[in-house]
């Protein structure tokens, strides 16, 4: 049975209880801490940036896989960098020069990843492949998290990693939106193999229990 990465959203942790919920993260098998970065631009939402990033980075040793949802991301990757980000992924709406971020990203030092939101088709970033090492997949319009899961992903999914099977690289595919135990194996069955999980996962009694969960 493949199994998926499990990456928890920050977005969706209880920030009067930051310690304790980076207890439960760091005492789970959850692999990376996926970290929304929101601009009220590019998306109607704003989150956090670079303070938390930093706090963050010295609260864990998990990956921290950054999402950005802003304008003329580049402007900021040497800042993300330093704060502490280990990946760093882009939209593909809206971002005239995809390769040269891309490759940039890299070249910092950091996995790069591409985004597409749910209305974007999987073959709009097939160009892109040889230089990405994590392409994501929106499984909600993002901005907020605790939506409904859109059930398209599937075959987008399905798409994807056949895609990527046809190229020589090694590409992680993402899913993020509306994930819970209820969607998370057909996901990895379709291919996916890093899951992100926010609202579904923080409100739960038992985390470490339903992160292992999401991979059954
Ligand atoms: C939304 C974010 C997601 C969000 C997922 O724009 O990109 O990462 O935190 O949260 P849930 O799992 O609640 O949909
Ligand atoms: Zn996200």
């Amino acid at each position: 049975m493949n199994k998926a990465i499990i990456a928890p959203s920050l977005l969706a942790a209880d920030f009067r209880n930051l310690e304790r919920e980076f207890d439960k993260i760091n005492s789970s098998e959850a692999e990376w801490l996926h970290f929304d970065v929101m601009d009220g631009h590019f998306v109607p939402n704003i989150s956090f940036g670079f303070p938390l990033l930093e706090a963050t980075r010295s609260l864990t040793t998990k990956f921290i896989d950054v999402h950005l949802m802003i304008e003329n991301p580049s402007r900021y990757f040497e800042e993300f960098k330093r704060c502490g980000a280990d990946g760093l992924s882009i939209h593909y709406e809206g971002n005239e020069n995809l390769a040269e971020n891309l490759q940039e990203i890299r070249k910092l030092g950091m996995k790069s990843g591409l985004v597409i939101n749910p209305d974007t088709p999987v073959s709009a970033v097939e160009s892109f492949l040889p230089y990405v090492d994590l392409l994501l997949i929106m499984s909600i319009v993002p901005g907020f998290g605790g939506q409904k899961f859109m059930e398209s992903t599937y075959e987008k999914i399905i798409k994807a990693r056949r895609m990527i099977q046809d190229t020589k690289f090694n590409i992680l595919l993402e899913v993020d939106g509306g994930i819970s135990i209820h969607n998370s194996r057909q996901l990895i069955d379709s291919g996916a193999n890093v899951l992100v999980c926010g609202s579904a996962l923080f409100k739960v009694e038992n985390f470490q229990s339903y992160v292992l969960d999401l991979n059954n």
